[in-house]
This record gives structure tokens, sequence and C-alpha cells, in this order.
């Protein structure tokens, strides 16, 4: 790396730690690399940017130190291996989803699976699951339009049908009645009043976090539906806040339509998802 670029993204990591960024250095490095059109791990290899470069990297070191989420300046999220294109207007896929995914990639699903992701955002689990199993019909639901043009771009090559759809609403698409094999969700699941960062607060849109006083508004009727909609012995998989594991487990048990009702923690340890199967004739007799 050049002194001159190495020089400014220290001055940059200072900045960015007395404005209260954790991962100011990585953040930095991102930023320049982003610039640069590299990856983080080859800005080494950069030959000396020109001053437009330096002049551009300030202004948006300074929009960082405000607090815009990194994803909105450089317009991307990762999403295992996915890279989404994001921005004002959809929420920021997280890493503590992954383990979501990873946990829905593992499952035996028949070789063509119907698989739905309720809250799809910017498609993030519909379009992972959908490119690594290409067999899968995948349909996504989200009822805001800004929300589904991110998700429609981030899936061009992928076969994802769309639907902009209320899924607190019952009887929601009937036609999919026990028809699904997995269902997904990473819903609005922040019990009202929390508290946020700034990113989280200020630019995530609030109708993609809140799920009402105590977390659970839109968790409820999507156990409703999940139910309605999969197969016997299909698979339900559920995100929620840290706060609400207990809660989501005797939603998903007060159905009394699902087996094996079990609680999952996310990379940090942290409660994070609710995993179920659906009945089998059998089972609930
Ligand atoms: C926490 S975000 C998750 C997005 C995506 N699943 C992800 O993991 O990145 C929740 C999403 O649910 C959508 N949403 C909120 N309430 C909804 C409802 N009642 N019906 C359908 N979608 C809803 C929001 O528009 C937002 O895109």
């Amino acid at each position: 790396m050049t002194m001159r670029l190495r020089q400014a993204i220290d001055k940059a990591t200072v900045a960015l730690a007395q404005a209260g960024i954790d991962s100011a250095r990585i953040d930095a490095e991102l930023l320049a690399a982003h610039l640069a059109g590299t990856d983080r791990g080859r800005l080494r290899t950069v030959d000396e940017p020109d001053a437009e470069f330096f002049s551009r990297f300030d202004e948006l070191v300074q929009a960082r130190c405000r607090r815009i989420p990194l994803q909105h300046l450089i317009g991307s999220a990762a999403f295992g291996p996915l890279d989404l294109r994001v921005g004002p207007g959809v929420f920021i896929p997280r890493p503590e989803t992954e383990a979501l995914l990873e946990w829905a990639l593992a499952q035996r699903l028949p070789e063509c699976p119907v698989i739905v992701d309720l809250c799809t955002g910017s498609g993030a689990l519909a379009i992972a699951l959908a490119t690594e199993r290409p067999q899968a019909r995948v349909i996504a639901v989200d009822d805001d339009p800004a929300a589904l043009d991110y998700a429609r771009g981030n899936a061009a090559s992928t076969s994802v049908e769309f639907v902009e759809a209320d899924v607190t609403v019952p009887g929601l698409l009937p036609d999919l009645t026990g028809s699904v094999d997995l269902v997904v969700s990473n819903p609005p699941y922040i019990p009202l009043g929390a508290e946020l960062e700034p990113e989280v607060a200020e630019h995530d849109p609030a109708h993609a976090l809140f799920g009402g006083a105590d977390g659970m508004s839109v968790i409820a009727p999507i156990a409703r539906l999940a139910g309605i909609w999969l197969k016997p012995g299909g698979l339900f998989a559920v995100e929620h806040d840290d706060t609400t594991s207990r809660q989501t487990v005797q939603i998903l048990s007060d159905t009394n339509l699902f087996t094996a009702i079990t609680p999952h923690r996310d990379l940090a340890g942290r409660p994070r998802f609710v995993t179920a199967c659906r009945t089998t004739t059998k089972e609930s007799a």
C-alpha cells in the first residue's frame, strides 16, 4: 500500500473510532477498497490514487462518521455467498441471519422443494436458498414495494417469485395450503422502545425492525401461516429478538401444529431463531 493511502486510512480510522464506530479500521479499509474498485485484502497492491480519490474518501469517511451505514455508502451488503444491493428504504441483511440460512441449507428436502421466505426485504434468504437449490420453487413475500424493488434487482439471475402482501393477513395465499416444504423468515421482531445504534434507528426502515410491544406481532401470524402451508413433516425456521426465544417457542407450541420445536443460537452465541417440524397426521392424532 502506498504511504499516502496508508496515512489516509490511519487518519480515517481515528476519526471513525472517535465517532463511536467499533470496526473503525475495517470500515476505513472497506471504504478505501470500494473507491479503489478492489477487495479490502488487495489494498496493498493498489497504485498511488489520485487527488479525486482522496477527496471522495474524505467525503465517505465524514458520512460514515455521521453514522450512515457502511453498506449504504458502498451500496451493497454481504450475506453468505451473496453481495446484495442495499440502500435507503430496505433493511440491511445481518450476519446473524446466516445462522438460520446455514440451518436451512443443511436440511434434507425433496429434490424440487417449495420454499417460502416471509418478510424477504432485500431477498437475502430467498436468493441464497434459490442459489444453493436451483431446483427449488422459491416464493418470497414482503409488503413493502421499496424493499421488493431491491429484492427483484438482487434476484435477477434466479427464478425467485415475489409476492407483495401483508403476512399478518389470515388466509394469505391459500393455494399454498399443505404444499410447502420449508418456510423461513427473518421478520420485524424488535420490541418497541428498544435502544438501537444510530445506523439502525435512523437508516433501517422502522417497519422492518419493530414487532409491536413484545416483538411478537409478526412472528405469531407467520407461525400460523407456516402451519397452514407446510406439508406434514415440512420445516419452519423463524428469527427472533435475543430476548424472545421462550415466547417464540411458546407461540409455535400453542398452534398445536408443530413438533421438534428447537431454539438455536447465532454465531455470537445469542438466542436467535427457532425451528420446528409440521406435525404429521399420526403425530397430531
Ligand atoms: C427485519 S427485515 C428482514 C429482511 C430480510 N428477511 C433479511 O433477513 O434481510 C423485515 C422485513 O419484513 C417486512 N415486513 C414487515 N412487516 C410485514 C408484514 N406485515 N408483511 C410482510 N412483510 C413485512 C419489511 O418490509 C422488511 O423488509
